[in-house]
């Protein structure tokens, strides 16, 4: 990794204990976390369903960096103002959402949030090669989305592709499923800069014992950076 491309940690509240999440967002800033991941499910793109804008309204207070809201929903544009409104800082589509993902990202950028897009592992780079400069981050899915705690699926050729088309452009490159200490380096070496963890962030801790939250931030971190021994 290059130090100008530093990594950014970012737990996902979806292994976040749900009757709880204003104090797992803040104990999770407070043990190291850059951003703070929210998943957001329509039962309808995915096969699962979470929380919406009201959710993201009352925990945002609590997060004391960036509110990172992955919109698993189809459609899409008709949420952004409300996504907006509840205070999310990056506002990140799945390409497969709707045939204008183009227009999708404009709108994210005109809200005034930062614009992301997402691709399923099915989902080719090529499929994001013409809205790159609409885009200020991509997030490579390494599951099927839907639930936490699944089985990482190594996209490192996809990614290695993506910070080709990237250059030097300002674009995240954040990775979402399966990130632990093992699969953080393979994700990073590819060239990684964001890694969503909710099950290896959140296993172990609790809002009462939160220092477990750190440890595996620093692990997974140190991992990423090469220096996880
Ligand atoms: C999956 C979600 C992920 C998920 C990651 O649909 O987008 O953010 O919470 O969970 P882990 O880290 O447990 O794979
Ligand atoms: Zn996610």
């Amino acid at each position: 990794m290059s130090a100008s491309r530093a990594i950014k940690i970012a737990p996902s509240i979806l292994a976040a204990d749900f009757a709880n999440f204003g104090a797992e967002c803040a104990a999770a800033c407070a043990q190291g976390a850059d951003w703070i991941h929210v998943d957001v499910m329509d039962g309808h793109f995915v096969p699962n369903i979470t929380f919406g804008p009201a959710t993201c309204a009352a925990i945002r207070p609590h997060i004391s960096g960036v509110m990172d809201v992955h919109l698993m929903i189809s459609p899409v544009d008709a949420y952004i103002e409300d996504f907006v409104r509840a205070g999310a800082d990056i506002l990140t589509a799945h390409v497969e959402a709707g045939p204008h993902i183009h227009r999708t990202l404009q709108a994210i950028r005109a809200s005034g949030a930062k614009a992301g897009v997402a691709l399923n592992p099915g989902t080719p780079a090529e499929a994001v090669a013409h809205v790159l400069d609409l885009a200020d981050l991509v997030c490579v899915m390494t599951v099927n989305p839907g639930f936490g705690g699944q089985k990482f699926i190594d996209m490192s050729a996809k990614i290695r592709t993506l910070r080709e088309m990237i250059g030097d452009r300002p674009i995240h490159i954040e990775i979402d499923g399966g990130v632990d200490p093992t699969t953080a380096p393979i994700v990073a070496g590819a060239g990684a800069d964001v890694l969503v963890a909710g099950s290896a962030v959140f296993r172990g801790g609790s809002v009462d014992n939160p220092a477990p939250y750190g440890e595996n931030i620093r692990a997974i971190r140190a991992a990423a950076e090469g220096t996880w021994v």
